[in-house]
C-alpha cells in the first residue's frame, strides 16, 4: 500500500521532529520541505543577491542533494530568508516537482507548510501541529541552547520572530500556511514528542489497519 502522509503547520510546532519518528516508525522515506526553502536562500545570500527582492528560481531549479544537508541552514538570517523566497511563485513552482517526485512505491512522510493544500492534496492522512507561539519559542530556544535557562528578552525575541514568519507565511497569496480541511488538528501545547507520535501512530493504525 502506497501511504502518502503531509505534515504542515507554524514554526517550530514539532512537524520535523515527527514527521521523522513517523517515517522511521512506518519504514516511510521523510522529507523536511522547509530544508528547500532554506537552501534556496542560503545560496541567494551567498551569491550577494537578497531572498527578498531577487529572483531566486534559477538556484531553485539547480539545488542538489547536497544543499539540504549544511549544518549552517537554522540561524535566523535564513529563517528570514526562506520566508522571503517563500513568496516568489517561481520558486515553489521550481521546488514542487521535487518534492512530488519525492514519494516513493511505499509513500512518504513530508512535512511543510502547503503539504495537505497544494503539494499532496490527495494525501491519504494529513497532520495540522501547532502549539501556541510562547510555547515554540520556548521549544526552539532549547532546540538551539539545550538546557541554557531561557531568558526573558531571548525569549521574547524568539516569539515575536516566530510569530512574524507565521503571519507572513499565511498571508502571503502563493501557497499560504493554513490548515487543510481534511487535515487534523493535533494540539501539542502539553504533549512531548514521544507522546505526540504515540497519539500520531494510533490515528495512522486506526485509519489504516495492516
Ligand atoms: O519542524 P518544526 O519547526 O515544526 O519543529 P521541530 O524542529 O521538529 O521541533 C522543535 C523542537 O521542539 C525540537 O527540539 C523538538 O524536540 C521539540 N518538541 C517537539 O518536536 N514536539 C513536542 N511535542 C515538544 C517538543
Ligand atoms: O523549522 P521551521 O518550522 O522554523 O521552518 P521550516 O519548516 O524550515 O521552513 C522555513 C520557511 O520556509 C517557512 O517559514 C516558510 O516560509 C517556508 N516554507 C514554505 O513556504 N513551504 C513549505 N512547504 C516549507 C517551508
Amino acid at each position: 500500500m502506497r501511504l502518502i502522509i503531509a505534515v504542515d503547520g507554524p514554526a517550530a510546532a514539532g512537524k520535523g521532529t515527527l514527521a521523522k519518528s513517523l517515517a522511521a516508525a512506518l519504514r516511510l522515506p521523510h522529507l523536511d520541505t522547509g530544508l528547500l526553502y532554506r537552501a534556496v536562500a542560503r545560496q541567494m545570500i551567498l551569491a550577494g543577491l537578497d531572498p527578498a527582492q531577487d529572483a531566486g528560481e534559477t538556484i531553485a531549479q539547480r539545488l542538489q542533494p547536497d544543499d539540504l544537508t549544511r549544518s549552517d541552514l537554522r540561524v535566523p538570517e535564513i529563517d528570514r530568508g526562506a520566508s522571503a523566497v517563500a513568496t516568489q511563485p517561481a520558486v515553489r513552482a521550481a521546488l514542487l516537482r521535487r518534492q512530488r517526485d519525492f514519494a516513493t512505491a511505499s509513500g512518504a512522510v513530508i512535512d511543510g507548510r502547503d503539504i495537505g493544500t497544494v503539494v499532496f492534496p490527495d494525501a491519504d492522512l494529513k497532520l495540522f501541529v501547532t502549539a501556541s507561539a510562547p510555547v515554540r519559542a520556548l521549544r526552539r530556544f532549547q532546540q538551539l541552547h539545550g538546557d541554557a535557562p531561557p531568558d526573558r528578552d531571548a525569549l521574547a525575541r524568539l516569539t515575536e520572530e516566530i510569530e512574524t514568519r507565521d503571519r507572513k507565511d499565511a498571508e502571503r497569496p502563493v501557497s499560504p500556511l493554513r490548515r487543510a480541511e481534511d487535515a487534523l488538528l493535533v494540539e501539542t501545547d502539553h504533549l512531548d514528542a514521544g507522546a505526540v507520535l504515540d497519539h500520531v501512530l494510533g490515528l495512522v493504525r486506526a485509519r489504516f489497519p495492516s
